[in-house]
Formats: structure tokens, sequence, C-alpha cells
């Protein structure tokens, strides 16, 4: 039997819906049309792509949004600057910087998001988002775990006292949804390049995510029968070939339920920025 096939673009249409739904909320009861601030700074192909589907979908459902461009050459304090005025602007709720930053200023990452408004931090990377998230008291969550666990949830499934395996410790992935899953009761653990006999590991999960950034990686035999399988990679492996790290053709036969790359939680992270957008302006709103 093959696994149920977990398609992004359903979830999203519900996540985007309610969104819509939440920025016509803030539009009646506030007066105030949710923003959002991207900045780009270079020209890498793939972050332009990501970009101007975040654009869209915004205007999609009713969100202001203005797309920053930065010169690749770009430095640190004309970038801090921006950060700087776009923070002070009360008409901005929502603040992103597009990553990966060019090379020049890409050791300075941790300085240039730390400088993010906490309250306007749409990508949920601020320390004080994450020491929320931790302790349990989540508010601005990152776009892609969060889809991850909504898609769990609208697809019906259960995640209490299940075992769930991460492979790869990110800050942007892997340890986001290691506190996602945690709060949400399950047994989790996380697998990382050091993790000896993994497919051992990954083989106990009910729930396994793969979000190492290694193509098709995760084969049949690292898989429990009937296991829920959620794959976070887009590895690029020609010009038109788009692959995640999970081997979808042998996974499909073992797995109960999985989804698919592209087409899969990918989705789910623009749907899921556009939540933290609206929240963000509920926060500013003190609401
Ligand atoms: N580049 C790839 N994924 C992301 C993300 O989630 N946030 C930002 N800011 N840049 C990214």
């Amino acid at each position: 039997m093959t696994a149920r096939l977990l398609e992004g673009k359903i979830f999203s249409a519900q996540i985007k819906e309610e969104a819509k739904t939440g920025v016509e909320e803030i539009k009646k009861n506030f007066g105030i049309t949710p923003s959002l601030a991207v900045i780009i700074v270079g020209e890498n192909p793939a972050s332009k792509v990501y970009v101007r589907n975040k654009h869209k979908t915004c205007e999609e459902l009713g969100i202001k949004s203005i797309v920053v461009e930065m010169s690749e050459h770009s430095t640190k304090e004309e970038l801090i600057e921006k950060i700087d005025e776009l923070n002070a602007d009360k008409s901005i709720n929502g603040i992103l910087v597009q990553l990966p930053l060019p090379n020049e200023i890409k050791s300075h990452e941790e300085e240039i998001l730390n400088r993010i408004d906490p309250l306007k931090d749409v990508d949920g990377f601020h320390p004080y988002n994450v020491g929320k998230l931790v302790t349990g008291s989540p508010t601005l969550v990152p776009c892609t775990p969060a889809g991850c666990l909504k898609m769990l949830d609208l697809a019906g499934i259960e995640i209490d006292g299940k075992r769930a395996v991460i492979i790869g410790r990110s800050n942007i992935v892997g340890k986001p949804m290691l506190h996602l899953l945690m709060s949400r009761h399950a047994t989790v653990t996380v697998c990382h390049s050091h993790t000896k006999n993994l497919p051992e590991v990954t083989r106990e999960a009910d729930i396994l995510v793969a979000a190492m950034g290694k193509p098709k990686f995760v084969t049949a035999e690292m898989i429990k029968p009937n296991a829920v399988v959620i794959d976070v990679g887009i590895n690029r492996i020609a010009p038109k070939k788009l692959v995640g790290d999970v081997d979808f053709e042998s996974a499909i036969e073992i797995a109960s339920a999985i989804t698919p790359v592209p087409g899969g939680v990918g989705l789910l992270t623009v749907a899921m920025l556009m939540q933290n957008v609206i929240k963000a302006a509920k926060l500013q709103l003190n609401i």
C-alpha cells in the first residue's frame, strides 16, 4: 500500500484562508493594514524567487508588502541602518531579512538578525523569540517548523505520546521543530552528522522529519513501517529538478503519510509567514 500524500497546496490554502480573515478583522476593528517588509541583499536567484512568492502571497491576502532591494556590496552598517529605519516605522508590522546573505557580510548574520525588533521578527529568529519558544510561551515561531506542525494538525495526525525523530539541528528548522513537537508531548530525538547508527534511530520514529539538506538521503530502510514522513529538504540536483532529503519513491511504499518535494511543506512556509505578520500586528496593537 502506498502512503497518503500530504499535499502542501491543500493545507496552505486553508492556512491562507484563515490569514485572510485575520487581515480583514484587523482592518475592520483597528483601521490598519498588516504590513511586511522583506529585505533582500544581492542577486541570489533562489532568494529572488522566494521573495517574489512572499510578495505575491501578501497581495493575495490584503497584506501590504514592501521589498527592499539592496546591493550585493551593501555593508553591515547600511543593512543595520535600514533595519533601524523599519523598526521605527509604525506602518511596518513585520521585518524579514532574506537569507543567505552575500559572502561579504555573512559573518555578521547574527548581529544583523538580532537588530530586528523582536515584536516585528516574523522569522522568529531573534533570541527573545527563540527563548519564548524554548520556555513554552511561543510568540513568533520560525515559519517552516510551524508549518510542519500545522500540517500534522490539519491532517489529523496525532502527536501526543508519539516518538518523533528529526534529522538536522539547524536554528531555522531542527531546533525549533524539537521544541514544537516536545511542547505537544512527543518524545523527540534530534539526529545530526555525528549520530551513530542513524538508521537504527530513525526506524524508531512514528513521525520522521528530514531537515539536513542531503538529497534523497532518507531511504525506505530508515523508515518504520507506517511512519509519517515530513520532508523539509529542497535540493536542486539539476537546473529544473528539485528533490527533498527523502528518497520519495522508496519511502512512499513504507510510510503511512508523506510530504512531496516540491509541493509539500515549502508551500506552508509562506502561509505561516502570513500568519506571523498578523500575529506581529496584533502584538504591536497589544491584542
Ligand atoms: N532563506 C531560506 N529560508 C529562509 C527563512 O525561513 N527565512 C529567511 N529569512 N530566509 C530564508
